[in-house]
């Protein structure tokens, strides 16, 4: 049978600052979605780098008194410092400096040249020397530069063009007609609506009166490369194209992570390169979105750029690293802050994961002093099926990059076993002779179960897999890890196999509450800041959705239910008539604010009486018992509106 083979990318990240937090979340994405797909047999090759060439980094380095030489190798040692201390395992680190890179970069611009796609030509422009490109009008705010705030200067140079408007169509195209090539969803939209406006012809040299430090057009040697021709093709250089194994082998397979900020080098330039200079264009882009720290954009000014170092010496890797995978939901912005992460460790680490661990190794050590028992009794007790649900639903989620889909399906999995260790209360059965064989059996099951974690949070936390698995005297793999279809087989606990004490897998962080004094904090205080952690459930198809009628309605009065205090009797107008809804937000808003206000309202759920009123439909809100907040619209649409 063929090997399946996959390439996976990082940006190659400018060198002109030190790595943060952004940097670690994509590279280490990068790496849990390759550690994945190893698990899932396929021959993996993981690729980052620095982009070394450029106005920024002469600056950077000018900053610092340094030769931009000497500043480059510098910063990039912190990042490939960096990479083994976040558990990253890339195949390769490249950088834009390497000679076997610069004969790449000339290579295809000597063939897009060639081919007549580049021309040169004078141009004037509005230059932003922050962002290193030419500004059109209508994309400054207020005459500045949108990412630098500051009025960019007027310049006037002949450079050299790449013509990208022949292409434009084919680009399109190629991106309607390849779903998933642009994930998730939102982005392929986003640059199918920039496609929407003709492609304008990139600027692709600088001159060396105003530049130095890049690669050297082989056609003309007062030029040099304008930093995305140079650093996009580090994807091929560093396989070696155009006749390296590698490229053959993994280049078919090519899948980039980058943030939502640089979608466009990637999403339009980077395809148009490949297919001027007559390459098979990549497979795939995976675009995340931003990290903010605590509510704000990270950024020097403000003081929060976070160093991922510091985070891990204090709180530990694997904790960082299920923490950012957990956290962001893959495409979406997200935001970090050190209660957060604090109040997921002593929550989903500490309390789910780590307790269940050590309470179940520590009563097979009580019951049966550490000796794994034969599995005897009973396969309705079994938690083989849950187990089975996990794995498939962590599998669907990898293999569409939803990180935290994937982790939320494996602690649903952690909450069913404590949910089981609780139902068959193995103390009780430990009291009664006649119950040893159920007992067996409910240990075994557990063992079971925590082999199943640990072998599914492997990606995201490969040390505490190991941890896990060692502790049930699993012998792991050479390579690390289980495959996929190797974890389900129930039974692979040995039965005489000897487990020790169990190592403490998350120690619960004390938090300094407001008068100074430590508290620990509890999972439910977690739940109040962190936000719930909602079910999952089954998928619906379109089908299933089109049979709600969900419609917008206005309230025209709202009351008490006598007897209550948390039922409100609405009358909502709903275009067509006006309907009585029954709802339990009375504790949290009080009837006459509610007059007006429009809401999304179920209007074809089946006719309900409560506390004695007819309720017809009902009204959405979101949150918990406590807190419930109505759902609702940024502006007025008339009512009966239907909501897609
Ligand atoms: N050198 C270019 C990329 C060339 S790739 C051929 C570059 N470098 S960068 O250092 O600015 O890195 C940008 C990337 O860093 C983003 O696309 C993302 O992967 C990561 N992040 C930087 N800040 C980030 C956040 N605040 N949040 C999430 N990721 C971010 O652009």
């Amino acid at each position: 049978m063929e090997t399946k083979t996959q390439f996976f990318t990082t940006p190659i990240y400018y060198v002109n600052a030190r790595p943060h937090l952004g940097h670690a979340y994509t590279t280490i994405a990068a790496d849990v979605a390759t550690r994945f797909k190893q698990m899932d047999d396929h021959d993996t090759y993981f690729l980052t780098g620095t982009d070394e060439h450029g106005d920024k980094i002469v600056q950077a380095a000018q900053k610092q008194h340094q030769s931009p030489r000497e500043y480059v190798n510098k910063i990039t040692r912190l990042f490939q410092d960096l990479w083994p201390r976040l558990s990253v395992q890339n195949n390769q680190f490249i950088r834009t400096t390497d000679p076997a890179h610069i004969q790449v970069v000339e290579n295809l611009l000597t063939r897009i040249h060639d081919k007549g796609d580049i021309y040169f030509s004078s141009y004037e422009g509005q230059y932003c020397f922050g962002c290193e490109r030419f500004y059109q009008d209508r994309e400054l705010v207020e005459g500045k530069c949108p990412d630098h705030g500051v009025a960019p200067a007027t310049i006037k140079e002949s450079n050299y063009f790449f013509k990208m408007g022949q292409y434009q169509d084919w680009l399109i195209d190629h991106i309607k007609t390849h779903p998933g090539f642009i994930h998730p969803r939102q982005y392929e939209t986003e640059l199918l609506s920039f496609l929407k406006e003709p492609l304008e012809d990139l600027c692709i040299s600088r001159p060396k009166s105003r530049l130095t430090w890049g690669i050297t057009l082989p056609f003309d040697s007062d030029y040099v490369t304008y930093v995305w021709f140079d650093a996009l093709v580090n994807y091929i250089s560093a396989l070696g194209y155009p006749d390296g194994a590698l490229f053959k082998k993994f280049w078919p397979t090519a899948r980039h992570f980058v943030a939502k900020d640089i979608i466009k080098p990637h999403g339009i330039y980077w395809p148009i390169m490949l297919k001027a200079a007559g390459i098979d264009i990549y497979a795939g882009l995976n675009v995340h979105g931003f990290w903010n720290v605590s509510g704000s954009k990270m950024s020097k000014s403000v003081g929060n750029v976070t160093d991922p170092v510091a985070v891990t010496d204090r709180y530990g890797v694997d904790a960082f690293r299920y923490f950012l995978m957990r956290e962001m939901v893959f495409g979406l912005d997200a935001n970090f802050t050190e209660d957060v992460l604090v109040s997921r460790i002593n929550a989903d680490l500490a309390n789910d994961l780590g307790n269940l661990f050590s309470r179940v190794l520590s009563m097979h050590l009580r019951y049966f002093k550490g000796i794994v028992p034969a599995m005897t009794t009973a396969p309705d007790i079994s938690l083989a099926s849950d187990a089975r649900a996990a794995i498939d639903g962590f599998q669907k989620a990898m293999t569409r990059y939803e990180f935290h889909k994937a982790t939320a399906t494996v602690w649903q999995f952690i909450s069913s076993m404590n949910k089981y260790v609780d139902m068959h209360e193995p103390w009780k059965l430990a009291k009664a002779t006649e119950k040893r064989p159920l007992l067996a059996a409910v240990i075994c099951n557990l063992l079971e179960g925590l082999r199943t974690v640990a072998c599914l949070i492997y990606p995201v936390m490969p040390g505490t897999s190991e941890k896990m698995l060692t502790a049930l005297g699993m012998t792991i793999p050479e390579k690390g890890f289980f495959l996929l279809d190797q974890i389900l087989s129930w039974g692979q606990v040995q039965p005489g196999t000897r487990l020790a004490k169990p190592p403490i897998l998350f120690p619960r962080i004390d938090v300094p509450a407001k008068d100074g004094s430590k508290k620990k904090t509890a999972p439910a205080d977690r739940k109040k800041d962190a936000g719930v952690t909602p079910e999952t459930k089954p998928v619906i198809t379109m089908e299933d959705f089109a049979k709600m009628d969900l419609r917008t309605g206005t309230i025209d009065a709202a009351e008490k239910i006598a007897g209550s205090d948390k039922l409100l009797k609405l009358q909502v107008d709903l275009g067509t008539d006006t309907r009585q809804v029954v709802a339990g937000i009375g504790r949290q808003y009080n009837p006459k604010d509610l007059v007006g206000r429009q809401v999304v309202v179920v209007a074809n759920l089946q006719q309900a009486t409560l506390m004695g009123e007819e309720s017809q439909g009902m009204v959405l809100a979101a949150g918990t018992k406590k807190e419930l907040v109505l759902a609702g619209f940024d502006t007025r649409v008339p009512p009966g509106s239907p909501v897609k």
